[in-house]
């Protein structure tokens, strides 16, 4: 057995690779069919607020301390370089499960993200604490259903209540655009 293998099969606890351990933890969770259709169905609805999205996320992890440390340089200066690039694959990321296609390739995708914020990730150095990813989780789950809301309203004014009137619209722009705003306010 190659050293390869030997290391993902201790990593995963029996778990022989990550598409059928995606399949379980899915199934764990309750992720079924027809969450698959409604993610594939609302597809083009949800890309066109990734930009804006990823842009808020950012702007959140950077208000705060202990998540605005990692995107700075020593000098203690906002590494722009750094930055840009993790919302383009942020961006990248979300367009890609925005998709739908959960196959054994997105599996390793996923998984391949999830070391980037281990201590088994492209740099050893980076430990990003549970907390705020799962934190992050969270934020992306609103922003979602806000951006689900605010078109469903357009739709229908009467659905989504008062709040959904003050929600901003849309942003069709590139990560790009959204990152020229961040910058402008950081
Ligand atoms: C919903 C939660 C999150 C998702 C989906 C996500 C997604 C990603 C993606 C797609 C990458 C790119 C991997 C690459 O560049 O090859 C990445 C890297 C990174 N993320 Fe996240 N992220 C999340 C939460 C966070 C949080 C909360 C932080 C910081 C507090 C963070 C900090 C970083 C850093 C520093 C890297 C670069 C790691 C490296 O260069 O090895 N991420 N993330």
């Amino acid at each position: 057995m190659s050293n390869s293998s030997s290391t993902k099969k201790a990593t995963f606890k029996g778990w022989t690779d990550a598409g059928s351990y995606f399949r379980a933890m899915a199934e764990f969770v309750g992720f079924r069919k027809e969450d698959i259709a409604a993610i594939r169905e609302t597809r083009f609805i949800i890309e066109k607020h990734i930009p804006k999205i990823v842009a808020k996320f950012y702007d959140h992890l950077l208000r705060y301390p202990p998540t605005r440390k990692y995107f700075l340089k020593i000098d203690g200066s906002l590494d722009r370089e750094n930055l840009q690039l993790r919302m383009t694959h942020l961006t990248n990321f979300w367009r890609r499960t925005a998709s739908g296609e959960f196959d054994d390739d997105y599996a390793q995708f996923v998984e391949y993200v999830g070391r980037a914020h281990t201590s088994q990730g492209a740099d050893p150095k980076i430990y990003i604490p549970e907390r705020y990813v799962i934190g992050q989780v969270g934020f992306m789950q609103h922003a979602i259903s806000e951006a689900l809301s605010t078109e469903l309203h357009e739709i229908d004014p009467t659905y989504g209540g008062s709040w959904a009137k003050s929600l901003e619209p849309a942003d069709d722009g590139d990560p790009g655009d959204a990152f020229e705003s961040l910058q402008r306010r950081t």
